[in-house]
């Protein structure tokens, strides 16, 4: 359901970098692999699409349709330039969603993943900032909320970066990345979907 509320507010799309016949595609930190299966439908012309996450990836029906489509359980960045699948420098697109609560070193991993892409290649993070926002003002959700408070403490603690979302552009343009380009999409989850659907956004309502 999470993919389908995600695709929905991107506009029905799961990716929006404007990518041409790519050959080598990873979608990093799958899950249960819906973006990396979509994505082998959308392009069945690459050579290797793969979906990489530390936990086994359930096979579902479609698979054997998707020739082109495989997973790696692994460690992501124990396999980038290091395994003979993934030399650097050679993937047109890479993906990644949702890895707010997994990874713990954004700046290294965004690096690894600049070195893992081809030149002229693109690369696609979607993630959240999980902070909250009335009518476009920032709450102190912190000072409202234990909840929120402790989350984000132990978050800290273990080197996570709840506004991982907001800050990808910086660690994009660190890394090196050129023609950066961050987009913002808002979830409507204290004032009802209406507000969500004025701005162009999602309503958990809605899902
Ligand atoms: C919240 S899930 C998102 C799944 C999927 N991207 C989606 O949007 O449906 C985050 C996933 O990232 C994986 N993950 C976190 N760190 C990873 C790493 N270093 N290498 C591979 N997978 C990782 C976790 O195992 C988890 O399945």
């Amino acid at each position: 359901m999470q993919h389908y509320a995600l695709k929905a507010l991107l506009g029905n799309l799961i990716i929006r970098a404007p990518l041409h016949n790519p050959s080598l595609i990873l979608d990093i930190g799958c899950g249960t692999g819906p973006v990396t299966r979509e994505l082998g439908a959308l392009y069945p012309s690459a050579h290797s699409i793969y979906g990489i996450d530390l936990s086994p990836v359930p096979p579902t029906s479609t698979d054997a349709s998707l020739p082109n489509v495989s997973f790696i359980c692994s460690d992501a960045r124990k396999l980038i330039g290091l395994d003979p699948r993934l030399p650097t420098g050679t993937a047109d697109f890479i993906f990644n969603r949702l890895l707010l609560c997994g990874m713990t070193d954004w700046p290294g991993y965004v690096r690894d993943v600049f070195k893992m892409l081809k030149p002229g290649g693109w690369v696609e993070m979607q993630d959240f900032e999980e902070m909250f926002y009335l009518r476009g003002e920032k709450m102190d959700g912190e000072k409202k909320w234990r909840w929120l408070r402790e989350f984000r403490r132990g978050a800290r603690g273990k080197g996570m970066d709840l506004d991982c979302g907001r800050n990808m552009r910086g660690y994009m343009l660190d890394a090196g990345f050129v023609d950066v380009d961050a987009r913002q999409f808002v979830v409507a989850v204290l004032e009802g979907s209406g507000y969500a659907r004025d701005g162009g956004g999602l309503g958990v309502g809605d899902w």
